[in-house]
């Protein structure tokens, strides 16, 4: 086998790594049929290697009849034929590492397609039946089993939707997403040794990394109960579930792999405590990314997550965006600036002005904290929320929300990468309308230009190393104003309040996200990296 170019040897990569998003199916289209593949992605890794990120996490690639964007997976082994095949996934993680870049795969274990044969086969089956173990089913409630098992509230937020469904035959089965996503019974060994092999195949693959879809739901309660004030929730955060992980870190030891959970938990300790060190490697931090833009909230928010990652030895993630929230530049731009499932609405107003430029000082920030970084695809082009027609919406959370919802397309749409090209160059007509003034963010414009977005996400992650691998130590500043050093005599410096700020002394100004003020001053909403 050639040797890679990158040796890639470090094992604790993870703990500081930039780490790539990639919505496969929006990233960029090879074959000109308008989904993405994975030969857009081969045709692109020299633009990913570029921008200087240490790995790509991609979202469900598998056989998936795409009911939920490929997270209901009916075979969690094969890639979905609109993507690409397998051979061609083990090209592009090899291809991928010559160039220095790790591969994370999405596995999803809280609920598979109803597509999946284990569900085909649990239907046919029929009631009592073994294969029906494998998930919940159970008989209803009332007087004909007319009503579902339990209350249970749908985990699409503001979907009145239920989380049951009533089969023909009188069972009702479980799924806390849509019905075409029923949910799997872990307390069953088969489904636990299922997932085990799973890890272990893309482990196999060359795969570095496994994110972790819906962490914190797999466990239920077995009786199923309602959730009662008070009481344990009956299918959240439930303790089983650190035992599940503990063996799921033992296969990846195996191989060195790492993991990243999806685990939106309010509560710190709880959220620390999948971070135990035999458990996962790291977890979005979703509090991060629902911060608004605001000093004061933003400073308790970054000393609460390394306050309550420091016990486990665990280091933070970073995270603006992912595929199921509001476009940074399109929130930053809002009167709202944090992000709240239940507050999404349509027709907000938003000034993209204002929201690209504070989008662009909080590059800067994340990228100066200790931790890993997230970066969602576009985010380096500074792509805007999009308003999709009603008649082309697919995310089933509008659906599910009774239309109130606009659903998460928005940030979904297929990239621009050339001006002058069809469809900005994506590929063939994408699955979903790209906004009129998409080819303005196209990606070969951006390259050529110093002043745009991609040009300072790419100074930006080539420069972070300075930063070093030392805490964050904040440095005296007004309240409005973010000042911490890591390495000695380098200095990341946002002012958010009104007042242009003085900077310190500095032999050298490493990298602003605006230019200064004539008097060399800070101005608002715009960040620096100096060398003191
Ligand atoms: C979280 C994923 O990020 C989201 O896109 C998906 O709809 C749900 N989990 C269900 O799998």
């Amino acid at each position: 086998m050639a040797q890679p170019t990158h040796a890639l040897t470090q094992t604790d990569w993870w703990r500081s790594a930039v780490i790539y998003q990639v919505y496969v199916r929006s990233f960029a289209d090879g074959g000109g049929d308008g989904t993405g593949d994975l030969a857009g992605v081969r045709s692109r890794l020299p633009y990913l290697a570029e921008l200087g990120v240490d790995a790509l996490w991609f979202n469900p690639w598998y056989l998936s009849p795409m009911k939920d964007g490929g997270y209901d997976v009916a075979d969690y082994r094969a890639i979905a034929p609109a993507f690409g095949t397998l051979a061609e996934a083990e090209k592009l993680i090899a291809e991928a590492r010559e160039l220095g870049i790790r591969t994370i795969v999405d596995i999803v274990p809280n609920h598979v397609s109803d597509q999946h044969p284990w569900f085909r086969a649990a239907l046919a089956a029929g009631p009592g039946s073994p294969e029906r173990e494998l998930f919940h089913f159970r008989p209803g409630r009332g007087p004909h089993g007319e009503l579902p098992p339990n209350d249970w509230p749908s985990q699409f937020v503001g979907s009145a939707e239920p989380v049951w469904t009533r089969l023909p035959d009188g069972d009702w089965y479980l799924h806390l997403f849509t019905p075409e996503q029923p949910d799997l019974n872990w307390a069953h060994p088969a489904v636990r040794r299922e997932h085990e092999d799973i890890l272990r195949f893309w482990f196999e693959r060359g795969v570095e990394g496994v994110r972790i879809d819906s962490a914190a739901l797999l466990a239920k309660d077995p009786a199923l109960p309602d959730l009662v004030e008070g009481d344990p929730n009956p299918f959240l955060d439930r303790d089983e579930l650190h035992d599940i992980y503990r063996s799921w870190r033992a296969v990846a030891d195996e191989y060195g792999g790492i993991f990243v959970g999806e685990v939106w938990l309010p509560d710190p300790e709880r959220f620390a405590r999948y971070l135990r060190p035999d458990e996962l490697h790291t977890a979005f931090n979703f509090s991060f990314l629902s911060c608004p833009w605001d000093a004061t909230r933003l400073r308790t928010s970054i000393d609460d997550t390394l306050a309550e990652h420091a016990p486990v030895g665990a280091p933070a993630t970073w995270v603006l965006c992912n595929h199921d929230v509001t476009r940074t530049v399109t929130r930053y731009g809002r009167t709202d600036t944090g992000f709240d499932f239940a507050a999404k609405a349509f027709g907000t107003p938003t000034d993209l002005a204002l929201g690209t430029r504070r989008a662009r000082a909080a590059a800067l920030l994340s990228l100066a904290l200790p931790g890993a970084v997230y970066l969602y695809q576009g985010e380096e082009l500074g792509l805007p929320e999009a308003n999709i027609p009603l008649d082309r919406i697919e995310d089933p959370m509008h659906f599910r929300s009774g239309g109130t919802d606009p659903g998460r397309d928005g940030c979904r749409v297929p990239l621009p990468w050339a001006a002058e090209e069809p469809y900005a160059g994506f590929g063939g007509e994408p699955w979903l309308p790209q906004p009129g003034d998409w080819a303005s963010y196209a990606a070969d414009r951006q390259a050529v230009d110093p002043g745009s977005m991609l040009s300072l996400y790419r100074r930006a992650i080539r420069t972070r190393p300075v930063f070093g691998d030392g805490p964050l130590t904040w440095l005296p500043a007004p309240e409005s104003v973010l000042a911490f050093t890591r390495a000695e005599g380098v200095l990341c410096l946002v002012n958010l309040g009104d007042q242009p700020f003085d900077l310190p002394d500095h032999s050298e100004l490493l990298l602003s996200s605006a230019p200064l003020d004539t008097e060399g001053r800070l101005p608002k909403d715009t960040a620096v990296w100096l060398r003191a």
